[in-house]
């Protein structure tokens, strides 16, 4: 029997009980008590510690429920003689070598990643469509989120309700019809437009099957259909739209199962796909029997004209997927978007939706529900469209006073979203990393293309949104004197 047990007691760690517990464990784990051993009686370790017997049998106890020691009927405490760790430690003896870290079969190495979510630790970040949480109504929509946990709908918190939370679907099908003109769609509640993208993926698509998207575009939409084994066709575009001939000789060579657009604002170009290509797209479409999923991502922050209507306010077909996400609106850490669909689909979705997660979370939805009841959401939504239009017009400003002082760069200014695709005639990738390296984060044409061929090297996304129009003229400056550097 061990009579002296050195032990490093972790006074972080309280009651007395479990810091002496976690300290014997300790001990074991680093093999200074061994598999068996006796360790020393209640009485003896609790006079070593200064501390009653009661304590350190409730230590002991404690290491018995969780399988470190077992207790003989001559009332001693040892270590119990196979000790998991040890099991590990022997596969290490055995094969008298290092054991390997264990590698797992993830399909992950085609897929893009995380992507921007780091620019926040940039001193300018211009990454492109992020909004300013800092113009959040945090303190009002912290009414919203007590207000809907002092009076829950019960019948929403349990299991029910899989299409969302009752008051958000109601309030957000009303919105959408006023100001989407969407009326004959299903809505779904989706934590994110991501979500909808993967569950539309899985329940659309067989591997080899093969989405239309656009060759330079939204590569998490594209990583949603890879991952359901998808064969990706990149549609050719053309300054101001789609490429209608190309499009059209994708859908005749068969397979297209999706053609994924973002019609309104397209990404990353911003430009608008014009309504005229927008009526070819959806006949050929419903010509060659292709799903449309149209994602809607910023449709509110349009400025020079009310935000337009998407290709789902006219679907006769009921063949489009509209895709709306207040990642903009709020703060992409809400986690919530909304799917509208033809009625005849949501079963399916509902049910498809449920083998990966029962439902969304409801809290958040309903305080947005309550948010939109009594008008906070469009105050909101008018507050930050007359901010991001100030910002895009002085953005425009900067770049034009650069234009002045003979950068070389051209661009045209958006109708709407939040941010510009800028031509800078060179070197965008080296612009890129170099700005990174002095705390800038911007992006680089490359970023957007399906086919890594097709970088012409020309092009940075400028987002306006995020920074006030001081700090982005600041960064402007930076970014157009490090690409003077570059070109000479
Ligand atoms: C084209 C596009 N779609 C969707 C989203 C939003 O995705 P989520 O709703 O999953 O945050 C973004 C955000 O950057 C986007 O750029």
């Amino acid at each position: 029997m061990k009579q002296q047990l050195l032990l490093n007691l972790d006074p972080q760690i309280k009651p007395l009980f479990l810091r002496i517990a976690t300290a014997v464990r300790l001990a074991v784990k680093q093999g200074v008590l061994k598999a068996g051993e006796v360790l020393p009686s209640a009485r003896n370790l609790a006079q070593q510690l200064a501390t009653n017997r009661h304590t350190i049998m409730a230590a002991y106890q404690e290491l018995i429920a969780q399988g470190w020691l077992e207790s003989s009927q001559r009332r001693s405490y040892r270590v119990v003689t196979t000790l998991p760790i040890e099991s590990s430690q022997i596969l290490a003896q055995s094969t008298h070598k290092a054991v390997n870290k264990f590698s797992w079969p993830a399909k992950v190495q085609s897929f893009s990643g995380p992507g921007i979510a780091n620019s926040w630790n940039y001193e300018f970040s211009f990454v492109g469509g992020v909004s300013d949480i800092n113009a959040f109504p945090f303190k009002e929509f912290r009414s919203c989120m007590a207000d809907c946990l002092s009076r829950p709908g019960l019948s929403d918190l349990g299991y029910g309700s899989k299409q969302g939370d009752e008051l958000f679907l109601t309030q957000i099908s009303e919105y959408l019809r006023r100001k989407r003109g969407l009326t004959n769609k299903a809505l779904v509640s989706v934590n994110g437009s991501q979500e909808a993208l993967f569950l539309i993926a899985h329940l659309m698509l067989e591997p080899g099957d093969k989405v239309a998207v656009e060759a330079l575009g939204y590569k998490p939409a594209w990583d949603a259909f890879k991952a359901a084994g998808a064969e990706l066709l990149g549609v050719r575009q053309h300054e101001a739209g789609i490429d209608l001939q190309h499009l059209e000789g994708l859908f005749r060579a068969g397979g297209v199962k999706i053609l994924y657009l973002t019609p309104l604002h397209q990404y990353p170009t911003t430009i608008v796909i014009p309504i005229r290509e927008r009526i070819e797209i959806y006949r050929l479409a419903a010509e060659f029997n292709v799903i449309i999923v149209e994602d809607d991502y910023d449709h509110e922050f349009h400025y020079d004209s009310q935000p337009l209507a998407p290709m789902a306010a006219d679907d006769p077909c009921g063949l489009v997927i509209y895709l709306s996400t207040f990642s903009k609106i709020m703060f992409p850490g809400c986690r919530i978007g909304v799917m509208a669909i033809d009625e005849s689909l949501l079963e399916a979705v509902v049910n498809y939706r449920t083998v990966m997660n029962h439902k969304p979370n409801v809290l958040i939805q309903n305080a947005i529900g309550r948010w939109m009841e009594y008008g906070g959401f469009e105050r909101h939504l008018r507050r930050m469209t007359r901010l991001y239009r100030q910002r895009r017009d002085a953005m425009d400003e900067s770049l034009r006073q650069l234009q002045q002082q003979g950068f070389k760069l051209d661009y045209k200014l958006p109708a709407g979203g939040m941010a510009l695709w800028v031509d800078i005639g060179q070197q965008a990738n080296d612009l890129s990393q170099l700005c990174h390296q002095h705390s800038i984060y911007l992006q680089p044409e490359s970023h957007f293309h399906l086919r890594p061929q097709q970088d012409q090297n020309r092009h940075i996304r400028l987002g306006f949104a995020g920074m006030d129009a001081e700090k982005s003229r600041l960064g402007l400056q930076q970014i157009f004197h490090y690409h003077q550097l570059l070109v000479g």
